[in-house]
């Protein structure tokens, strides 16, 4: 079993999917670490994230990135943006994403291409999404909550600059797949939001 979770940044989506993994006892990964691996370490040999060469060197990050907690942050997510766009990144991410799909028993991925290229055949799709006002407050509440001095107009702009790249990118951009179901979590508590999504999955694979 396989179930998909998309949305744009900071709509919940992780937090929703990792309830989802432990509801179902399913292994969870979060798509977007990869590209934030690629964008944290063409930062770090000094390269261009907008230049298809510099990240494609980046593609072979070790594994021991992947727990680098720079990866969390605000610059790296924008940076894994801006390589997420060149298709040659996408190619070099595919097969880790699909054999983690495929291993018996099931998986959850959460990302933003999972329902519509990295497994249509998923058997539950939920797309996540909240207002860009909402998804900034939760980052300036996070910011705040791990000592940081957030300013909420550079994040709201830091949201829409991501958004419009990832909707708008020519390979694999950000859309609601075929037969995905919408949850807008704006104006739920967490608990609500994924309560909701237990429910939109459970419809969905009832309905199979
Ligand atoms: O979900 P996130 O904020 O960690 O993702 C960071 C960026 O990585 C996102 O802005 C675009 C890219 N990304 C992608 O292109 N495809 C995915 N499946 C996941 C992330």
């Amino acid at each position: 079993m396989i179930i998909a979770v998309d949305g744009p940044a900071a709509s919940g989506k992780g937090t929703i999917a990792k309830a989802l993994g432990r509801h179902y006892r399913l292994p969870v990964l979060d798509t977007g670490l990869l590209y934030r691996a690629v964008g944290l370490s063409v930062l770090k040999a000094g390269g261009d994230p907008d230049r298809e060469e510099d990240a494609l060197a980046a593609c072979n990050f070790g594994d021991a990135l992947l727990a680098d907690p720079a990866l969390r942050s605000e610059a790296v997510g924008s940076l894994a943006s801006r390589v997420s766009v060149h298709q040659v990144v996408r190619d070099a991410l595919v097969q880790r994403q699909r054999d983690f799909a495929t291993q018996p028993g099931g998986a959850i991925l959460d990302g933003r291409d999972i329902g519509t290229v990295i497994a249509p055949d998923a058997d539950a799709k939920i797309f996540v999404t909240a207002s860009v006002h909402v998804r900034a407050e939760r980052r300036y509440k996070d910011a705040l909550a791990h000592g940081g001095h957030p300013d909420m107009d550079s994040l709201v702009a830091d949201i829409q600059a991501r958004d419009t790249r990832d909707m708008s990118r020519d390979h694999a951009p950000l859309r609601v797949a075929d037969g995905a179901d919408l949850l807008d979590t704006s104006e739920l508590t967490i608990d609500a939001a994924v309560q909701r999504a237990i429910a939109l999955v459970d419809a969905q694979l009832e309905g199979r």
